[in-house]
């Protein structure tokens, strides 16, 4: 079998490659994207793990190409090549500084105030995410497998599905999914374009679950597409949105313990500060980072205790980024003034509270920090993960040191045994430094060991593998999911199924299956050819018929409840078996019901030609003649109502063909399957049905190799087959009648070519 080649794509290189006075520098990149990235392709080759023929990282080398061609070529790593994306300078900044970091990042951390929406800079964002399409497509082939890193490239994953439809592509986020609230602040384009592109990868990777659950909230705000256990059907194909954690190379940290560079510098950091206990923090300049507030809380630690004066010190290491953005060059401003304050107001000849550094740690630096402080104060006012607390954690081999914890940063989630803060409460992160620093060794190990099990147990290498096994989960949910037409040779082995079997099981929806939707439900009554059909198929005990539907029972009653047939009402809240009575699905709950049905009535007043559809366990509210535009806005703002009034009740909101329908959780046409599917054996089963409501039975029947499932209309499906329309179905059963009146002569087994 051929390995496939992997492109991991991310706005930055692992390097960056700098002309400075006219010597080329090459630095390494700062920040958790390419940390975890590093790593996990680090430890790709150590192990040997090579899944894959070739690895490529594509990205923006931060220099020409003539720069590039002379200094960057040697860079290439024996593990994964570089594919350098060029850009120029103009786009670069209008699509980096401005649309990137100067929209998205603080509208996604929720500091709205701070985005700025300028039309020149999404121009900008599109041109460059197009030049990172230029270089893919001239690499790319089939089998190849693209992973997509962060919010530089939201739109990339939809324009390389426009272009390689087939191809296999992973997005992965590594930043907060703001809530919807803050995301429709952006202009409605935008939020569209945004979310097409993140709709072409096949798997859609956040931290956490509410970044996840806010992601399919705003695609069910903006596209009105639901989800159903976080797969949406996007443009007929499946999408899946996940939660991956992401996490470090645990081994690489815990084991610098012992690196002989490590401990000299942990060793001289010790002496340097004898008995007095060391806070340390690092992150990049970053107003979400929390720095500003950070320092207020140990200014207002050193007022309140000031039994700690001389005792302690705090080093603060900021990392230098974005300094070219204007809010960053003012936070640079504010922490430099700060400090300087503390310095001269709190500090004395032969004290200093505070040491600040602007600027990058090496590892050895960084670890020797990790393991000699007493206590890392980590306050990110939003943070997508902190990779930061993870490494700590990880370093200290000691099992001691103290963990103060944002519980805005992705990583309390995971690190629940840290001291937990909220990093705009002063009084409480000063409360917990008092805390964290007279806390006893036992306890101080008891909590580390807790983390340091929580990190190793989903490392960074755990994260990915998770992450590509339920990429190729998800690319074979969309093989079975791809349309397939009924054709010949299948309507031939259905027939013979159908004809060998023993004991039939049928299971038939009704409208826009059977019958062709009208205008009003109460005109889709079966006319005689599909009574006699069904009259026919029927009367051979080896058939069970099952019409399964949404209707109320009192209309499918009358239609058909005098033939010899079993009836699932309203979705599988009501059911009658052939000639017995109707028996209701215990623990139906109906309190719901006229609030429901205000809500439906007064929206309905508002969508002229609309109707509400009221029965026994369920209501539907009808818009198929309605005008399009009305309709649709009308639809749109129902169901945002209902979903909010529903939120806590154990109630359902589906959207259907044209129709809005609320029922009780848990009743459904799969769990009717279900039910069915155990009051016999049978050896062959044929579903049909059009509506999104359908799916739930071809779910339930997608493993019974037995069963044909068929979706009536083109639109992809859980069912195995399409066919197009419900006069195609009537053809289908009409041949099944003449087999079971001949008795199954394998003369009659031929297709009618539909
Ligand atoms: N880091 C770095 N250079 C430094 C100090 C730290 O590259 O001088 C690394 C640090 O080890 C960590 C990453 O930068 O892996 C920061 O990731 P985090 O998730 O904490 O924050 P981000 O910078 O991605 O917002
Ligand atoms: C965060 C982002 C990354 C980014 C990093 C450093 O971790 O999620 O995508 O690379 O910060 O920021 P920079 O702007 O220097 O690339």
């Amino acid at each position: 079998m051929t390995k496939k080649r992997l492109f991991i794509v991310s706005n930055r290189l692992p390097v960056n490659v700098e002309v400075v006075n006219d010597k080329t520098e090459i630095h390494p990149s700062s920040g958790g994207l390419v940390s975890a990235i590093s790593s996990f392709l680090d430890d790709e080759k150590e192990k040997k793990l090579n899944k894959y023929s070739d690895t490529y990282w594509v990205g923006v080398p931060g220099c020409t190409a003539p720069v590039w061609s002379a200094a960057g070529q040697d860079l290439n790593d024996d593990n994964y090549k570089f594919l350098p994306v060029f850009i120029s300078k103009k786009v670069y900044d209008a699509y980096y500084n401005g649309l990137s970091n100067s929209m998205l990042w603080p509208l996604f951390h929720y500091f709205p105030s701070y985005a700025e929406f300028n039309s020149d800079a999404y121009t900008s964002y599109k041109k460059a995410n197009e030049e990172f399409l230029e270089v893919l497509l001239k690499h790319l082939g089939p089998g190849d497998v693209v992973w997509i890193h962060d919010y530089h490239l939201l739109p990339l994953a939809g324009m390389i599905r426009n272009e390689l439809p087939e191809i296999t592509i992973g997005f992965f986020l590594h930043i907060p999914f703001p809530s919807h609230e803050i995301f429709k602040i952006m202009p409605k384009e935008w939020q569209e374009h945004i979310l097409e592109g993140m709709l072409g990868a096949d798997l859609i990777g956040f931290h956490t679950i509410d970044y996840a659950a806010h992601f399919l909230k705003t695609v069910q705000m903006v596209f009105g597409l639901q989800n159903e256990k976080n797969i949406i059907e996007y443009k007929n194909r499946l999408v899946k949105a996940e939660v991956f954690p992401i996490s470090i190379d645990y081994d690489k940290f815990h084991d610098a313990w012992d690196d002989p560079a490590v401990r000299e510098k942990r060793h001289a950091l010790k002496k340097q500060f004898n008995e007095r206990k060391i806070i340390f923090s690092v992150d990049r300049l970053d107003y979400t980072k929390g720095v500003y507030n950070r320092l207020k809380a140990y200014e207002y630690f050193l007022s309140n205790y000031p039994e700690y004066h001389g005792k302690v010190v705090f080093i603060m290491n900021v990392v230098p980024s974005r300094d070219s953005i204007s809010k960053y060059a003012e936070r640079k401003k504010i922490i430099d003034e700060y400090v300087g304050n503390l310095l001269s107001t709190v500090g004395t000849v032969t004290w200093q509270p505070i040491i600040y550094q602007y600027a990058n740690l090496d590892f050895d630096e960084l670890v020797a920090m990790y393991t000699s402080c007493d206590l890392a104060l980590i306050t990110p006012i939003r943070d997508g993960m902190n990779l930061v607390a993870k490494e700590f954690v990880a370093s200290r081999r000691d099992e001691r040191g103290v963990l103060v914890l944002s519980e805005m940063a992705g990583a309390a989630r995971e690190l629940t045994y840290a001291l937990v803060i909220n990093p705009i409460d002063t009084e409480e992160i000063a409360l917990k430094i008092k805390e964290g620093l007279e806390m006893t060794g036992a306890e101080q190990a008891m909590r580390m060991k807790a983390m340091q099990k929580a990190v190793q147990r989903y490392s960074v290498n755990t994260w990915a593998a998770d992450f590509f096994k339920k990429l190729e989960g998800i690319r074979k949910k969309q093989k079975e999911f791809e349309v397939r037409f009924l054709d010949n040779d299948s309507r031939i082995e259905l027939l013979g199924s159908f004809n060998n079997a023993k004991s039939r099981l049928l299971l038939l929806d009704y409208d826009g299956t059977l019958k062709p939707f009208v205008s009003h439900p109460a005109l889709a009554k079966p006319d005689d050819n599909l009574l006699e059909i069904l009259r026919a198929l029927a009367e051979d005990k080896r058939n069970h018929i099952y019409i399964i539907s949404g209707r109320d029972s009192t209309t499918l009653g009358s239609w058909i409840g005098h033939l010899p047939i079993n009836i699932v009402a309203e979705h599988g809240a009501k059911f009658r078996d052939a000639g017995q009575d109707w028996q209701n699905e215990p623990s139906i709950n109906t309190e719901w019901l006229p609030v429901v049905e205000e809500i439906m009535m007064n929206h309905a007043r508002q969508c002229e030609r609309s109707f509400v559809e009221k029965k026994e366990f369920s209501i539907a509210w009808h818009y198929r003649n309605a005008e399009t535009a009305p309709g649709k806005l009308v639809a749109d703002e129902l169901y945002n109502e209902l979903q909010q009034y529903t939120s806590s009740l154990k109630i359902k909101v589906v959207k259907g063909n044209k129709i809005i329908e609320v029922r009780n959780k848990g009743i459904n046409k799969g769990v009717a399957v279900n039910r069915i599917l155990k009051t016999g054996k049978y050896d062959f089963t044929l579903a049909c049905g059009d509506d999104t409501t359908d799916e739930d039975m071809f779910r339930q029947l997608a493993d019974i190799k037995s069963a044909y499932t068929i979706k009536i209309g083109p639109e992809a499906s859980y069912a195995k087959y399409n066919l197009y329309t419900p006069q195609m179905v009537t053809s289908l059963l009409n041949t099944l009648k003449d087999i079971v009146e001949h008795s199954g002569k394998p003369a009659q087994l031929k297709a009618t070519g539909d």
